[in-house]
């Protein structure tokens, strides 16, 4: 499948009080035509950041260090029709990469509501924002296609179009926001933990609609989160990150059976299932590394029960060790070994 976004070194950095963070550091992948990518990892791993940076919305305190992401846009045929740099784009530009092109739903979304504004309102100003569907049936269309979007999150139009945000409860914002990112009709959709703040049920409901919305709508997705259960539901192919680097990615069956990093291992065995046995459980001992002073060699070391001299000297690249699957790891064909000392 032909990509749609290939970044290639990202390189980003916070300036912090105590020095540098290296948040991102020298990330390469694809986001395929059409396909969903899951990017997991512990908290503080970079995951956000990654998002902010495809989307050129990080704070003023960071900086891109180095890098490169290109977006290709596909006709609706699915010819190839135009490349981009994104990293180059300037203000009409990139506001309209950032909405037409590829929409990004917040980590903190359910606040991203004005609240003093209706539901309508928020659909109206964006597209004003974006020129969307000008001309003199702009009002109609545009109400046509906004509540046609809520009715696909599986809201009812009817009681959410006028509206405010807190006559809505949590579920239903994130999906008018949902559908809101969808207006313009992106190719690419960047969704960073879009249930955390939720209650099971509501995660369960806004996991079908996405689940829904990708088989009737034509977009590729990032899905950001900690909870791989939540990524192996929805995913085609899924990516660890740690410490501002992918540590593996493939499709999601290969990574979930048959994974070959150490903290890929670690973060699967950690999450509990109907038919696992509690001694079954594994934790991951140690905590992630301070970004300002990042260990020697293999970022990983100091929680690895496998690491040697090799890992503590050199770090590793990703590899191909089959087709489709990465990893970053010098012990990758014994990393089986690990799950004894991960035992709980
Ligand atoms: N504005 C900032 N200034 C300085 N450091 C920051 C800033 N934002 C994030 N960081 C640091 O960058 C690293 C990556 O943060 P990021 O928010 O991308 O992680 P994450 O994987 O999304 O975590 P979580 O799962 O908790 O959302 C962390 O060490 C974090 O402390
Ligand atoms: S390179 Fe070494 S320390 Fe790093 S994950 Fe692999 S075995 Fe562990
Ligand atoms: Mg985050």
């Amino acid at each position: 499948m032909e990509p749609i976004l290939s970044v290639r070194d990202l390189t980003i950095e916070y300036a912090a009080r105590r020095g540098k963070v290296r948040a991102i550091r020298s990330v390469s992948f694809d986001v395929r035509r059409g396909e969903a990518l899951a990017l997991i990892g512990e908290s503080g791993s970079g995951k956000t950041t990654l998002g902010l940076g495809i989307v050129q919305l990080l704070p003023s305190t960071a900086r891109i260090a180095g890098g490169s992401i290109v977006y290709r846009r596909y006709s609706d045929t699915g010819q190839p029709m135009r490349e981009t740099e994104v990293l180059t784009l300037k203000d009409a530009d990139l506001r309209r990469f950032r909405w037409a092109e590829c929409a990004m739903v917040f980590q903190s979304a359910l606040n991203a509501l004005n609240p003093v504004l209706r539901i309508s309102d928020h659909f109206a100003d964006t597209a004003k924002a974006h020129r969307y569907l000008s001309g003199p049936r702009q009002g109609a269309a545009l109400t046509e296609r906004s509540r046609h979007l809520l009715s696909r999150v599986r809201l009812d139009p009817d009681r959410v179009w006028r509206a405010f945000p807190h006559e809505l409860s949590g579920g239903m914002r994130q999906r008018v926001l949902i559908a809101l990112s969808l207006l313009l009709e992106p190719q690419l959709l960047i969704l960073d933990e879009p249930t955390t703040a939720l209650d099971i049920l509501t995660q369960r409901n806004i996991m079908d609609v996405l689940k829904e919305l990708r088989t009737q709508l034509d977009f590729s997705l990032v899905f950001i989160s900690h909870d791989l259960s939540l990524a192996a539901e929805l995913a085609d192919r899924v990516a660890t990150v740690y410490a501002g680097k992918i540590v593996e990615i493939g499709e999601v069956y290969t990574i979930f059976r048959n994974p070959h990093h150490p903290y890929t291992i670690g973060l699967i065995k950690a999450v509990p299932t109907l038919t696992s046995d509690k001694s079954e459980l594994t934790s991951i001992p140690g905590s992630p590394p301070d970004l300002i002073e990042l260990p020697s060699g293999c970022k990983f070391h100091p929680r690895c029960p496998l690491a040697d001299d090799h890992c503590r000297r050199e770090e590793p690249e990703l590899i191909d060790v089959e087709s489709g699957h990465r990893v970053a790891c010098w012990r990758w064909q014994d990393a089986r070994a690990v799950l004894k000392a991960y035992q709980v």
